[in-house]
């Protein structure tokens, strides 16, 4: 378990401090321990449940936000995650950007309501006949993921949602000990506008060339291992357009923050392959290229499982 200097753990408080509170906290906390609880409960069976993150935060310029700094993130790493660990077993609370990529909707087209259906006659709508398997499965088996109670969607916009969310999540599953895991997929701002330094209103244009200092968000991982979960297993990832430094990089975050693996991509080859870094050695993980359906999270998710399941027998209490 990592511990955190007294500096970082106030720069943490003090985020939070000044951060607008969630909207929805009750709504959230209900869902959550209600999700828990069903999955801590299963005839007496533990099931597993993993935080899979998913998507870019936004940073806000104003407090009445007509604009707001974005990242690239389209949310595919975590979607994809999320469907091969509700395969492999496991509950998944899915704390995904809004308007990003969902899970079990990878083969659907990009516009998928308004592209899948066809009116043949004025009281009629049906679901095209390109599209009606790939519809069916993605209906059936999301139906199947949420009617099971094996998936839980929330979603956030602002980093300053998805940190207060992400504290919240890790809180609740503090019991469920090493049989819960934290897979840190989103792309979270390293900078952002502290919201009492934020102008209320639009900002003008006519008050000519902008100037804004952005503040640096403090790393949430070390809180969330030293306080927050420390028992839960922690995968956290990296990204770099420069592959020189990554592994490097990778490394350097994995004894920084004592996470148990870091998955180290680069951004223009991160569909094709990562590099799973962990204390045991890196594992280069490709999506097998001579299956055209195959994607690089369905090995992947096999790795990061058996890991964490040599993690709860060592630490089974
Ligand atoms: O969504 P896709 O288009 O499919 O792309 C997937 C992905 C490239 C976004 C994904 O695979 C990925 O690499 N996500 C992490 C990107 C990222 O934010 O890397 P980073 O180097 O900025 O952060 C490293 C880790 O620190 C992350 O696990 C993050 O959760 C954490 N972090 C970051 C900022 C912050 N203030 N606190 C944090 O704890």
């Amino acid at each position: 378990m990592s511990s955190i200097s007294g500096l970082v753990e106030d720069e943490i408080s003090s985020f939070f401090e000044s951060s607008p509170p969630l909207k929805n906290k009750e709504e959230v906390v209900a869902k959550l321990n209600q999700f828990i609880e069903l999955n801590s409960s299963r005839q007496g069976e533990k099931r597993r449940i993993v935080c899979v993150t998913s998507g870019g935060t936004t940073v806000p310029l104003e407090q009445r936000c007509v604009r707001y700094i974005d990242n690239f993130s389209s949310g595919n790493r975590g979607a994809a995650s999320t469907e091969n660990f509700v395969k492999a077993g496991y509950a998944v609370i899915f704390l995904y950007r809004r308007g990003t990529c969902q899970p079990y909707c990878r083969s659907l087209p990009d516009d998928p309501f308004l592209e899948c259906f066809e009116f043949p006659d004025a009281k009629n709508i049906r679901v095209r006949e390109s599209h009606s398997e790939a519809v069916k499965m993605a209906v059936m088996d999301q139906q199947a993921a949420v009617g099971e109670g094996r998936l839980l969607k929330l979603p956030f916009s602002t980093i300053y949602e998805y940190l207060q969310m992400l504290r919240e999540m890790a809180t609740a599953l503090k019991d469920v000990g090493p049989c819960s895991m934290f897979y840190l997929a989103a792309a979270v701002s390293d900078f952002y506008v502290p919201w009492n330094s934020m102008t209320e209103h639009k900002i003008q244009s006519g008050s000519g060339p902008l100037d804004i200092r952005l503040a640096q968000v403090p790393k949430m991982i070390s809180i969330l291992r030293s306080n927050w979960a420390p028992k839960a297993f922690c995968v956290s990832f990296k990204l770099e357009t420069d592959s020189k430094i990554l592994i490097e990089k990778a490394t350097k975050a994995l004894q920084k923050y004592k996470v148990h693996a870091v998955v180290a991509n680069e951004l223009s080859t991160r569909k094709e392959e990562v590099v799973v870094v962990s204390s045991s050695g890196n594992v280069v993980v490709r999506r097998d290229s001579d299956k055209p359906e195959s994607i690089v999270e369905d090995n992947l998710i096999r790795l990061i499982v058996d890991r964490h399941s040599t993690y709860i027998k060592e630490n089974h209490t």
